[in-house]
């Protein structure tokens, strides 16, 4: 029975896996084709060199961001690109030679949970950034354009604000990932074209929140006890006064009846001391002396 489980719970892990696996690869490919299709679609027929264009997408595609510049060879070389986050420095060789190349960004964040999962880290890490991405075409969209770096690195900026554990992944074309440490300030460099995010170790991720939690599990514990306390110190001290005043009042009721000094009066049901006479004369200290 024991055995059963297991062996149907390890086919369909196995099912699930292979057949997860395979959308990935096959939404890779189609993802990049949709988004330069997206980014073709929306150029105008006038373009401007050197302006960044917004993509429209269809309303399913929420959560999803194209953009295209159309660049000059020599100006991409001379210096580089700033857009969309990738801060691309000067240096870039693209080949096959076109004089004119298109470079399209893309963003995917998790409100696209459909597309987003295609981009899967090992099951021990969690991706906590959209995943962004750019790759170059040259020939009105006939070419992809291949890469080489002369000039340094590309600095990925992300747009918010990312733990501090996270590592950049880098989703390479072959299916695979990699996994780099960040440079200061939250940013990733990277040396070709693709999709690049941040990831965390799950257990990070759950330490944080069950750190948070039991922080405000004991906020509400210490809260209660001392809300607790403040009752129980008001309460004694009202015990207290109370039976100091009683006990004022039982020694002024008894002197009051030893002595009789005050006659007293019955005001509704209370015994009242009455004075029936000032006993001391006011008496005018200072007399006016004109
Ligand atoms: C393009 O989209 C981005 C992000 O949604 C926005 O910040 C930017 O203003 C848009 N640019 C244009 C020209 O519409
Ligand atoms: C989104 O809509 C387009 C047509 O507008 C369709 O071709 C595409 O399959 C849809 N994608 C999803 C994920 O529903
Ligand atoms: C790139 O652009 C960002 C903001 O858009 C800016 O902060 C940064 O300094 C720019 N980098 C360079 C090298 O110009
Ligand atoms: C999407 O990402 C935001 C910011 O990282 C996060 O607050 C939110 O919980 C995420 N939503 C889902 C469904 O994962
Ligand atoms: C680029 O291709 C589009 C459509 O494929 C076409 O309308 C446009 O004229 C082409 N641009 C150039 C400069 O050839
Ligand atoms: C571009 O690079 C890929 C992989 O490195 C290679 O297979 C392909 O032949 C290159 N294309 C050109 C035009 O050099
Ligand atoms: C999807 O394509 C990108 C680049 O085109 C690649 O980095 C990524 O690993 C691919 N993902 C899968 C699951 O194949
Ligand atoms: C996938 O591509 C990356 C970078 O090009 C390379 O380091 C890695 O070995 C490749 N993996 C496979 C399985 O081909
Ligand atoms: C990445 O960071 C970890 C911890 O901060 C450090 O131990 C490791 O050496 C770093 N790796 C590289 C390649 O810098």
């Amino acid at each position: 029975m024991v055995f059963e489980t297991r062996l149907i719970i390890i086919i369909s892990t196995f099912v699930v896996l292979t057949c997860c696996l395979r959308l990935g690869v096959e939404a890779n490919g189609s993802l990049d084709d949709m988004f330069e299709e997206y980014a073709h679609n929306s150029l105008p027929t006038h373009q401007k060199t050197g302006v960044l264009y917004n993509a429209s997408l269809p309303s399913n595609l929420t959560g999803i961001e194209v953009s295209v510049i159309r660049l000059r060879w020599d100006s991409f070389w001379a210096k580089g690109a700033n857009y969309s986050g990738f801060q691309m420095p000067p240096r870039i060789f693209s080949y096959p030679y076109s004089p004119r190349l298109d470079i399209v960004y893309s963003l995917v964040d998790n409100q696209s949970s459909y597309y987003y999962s295609y981009y899967n880290v090992a099951n021990d890490h969690i991706l906590v950034a959209p995943v962004v991405g750019f790759n170059v075409y040259g020939n009105n969209f006939t070419a992809k354009l291949n890469l080489t770096l002369f000039g340094g690195p590309i600095l990925i900026r992300f747009p918010q604000v990312i733990n501090e554990k996270a590592k950049c992944v880098v989703f390479y074309s072959n299916g695979t990932f990699g996994m780099s440490n960040k440079t200061r300030q939250d940013m990733c460099l990277v040396r070709d074209q693709g999709h690049f995010s941040m990831a965390v170790p799950k257990e990070e991720l759950e330490d944080v929140k069950e750190k948070r939690e039991n922080l405000w599990k004991w906020w509400v514990f210490g809260f209660g006890i001392g809300v607790l306390g403040l009752l129980l110190i008001g309460f004694i001290v009202f015990i207290f006064i109370e039976s100091i005043r009683r006990r004022n009042i039982q020694k002024m009721e008894k002197e009051a009846e030893k002595n009789e000094v005050l006659e007293t009066t019955y005001v509704g049901q209370s015994k009242m001391p009455l004075a029936t006479v000032v006993r001391t004369q006011p008496v005018i200290e200072n007399d006016y002396v004109p």
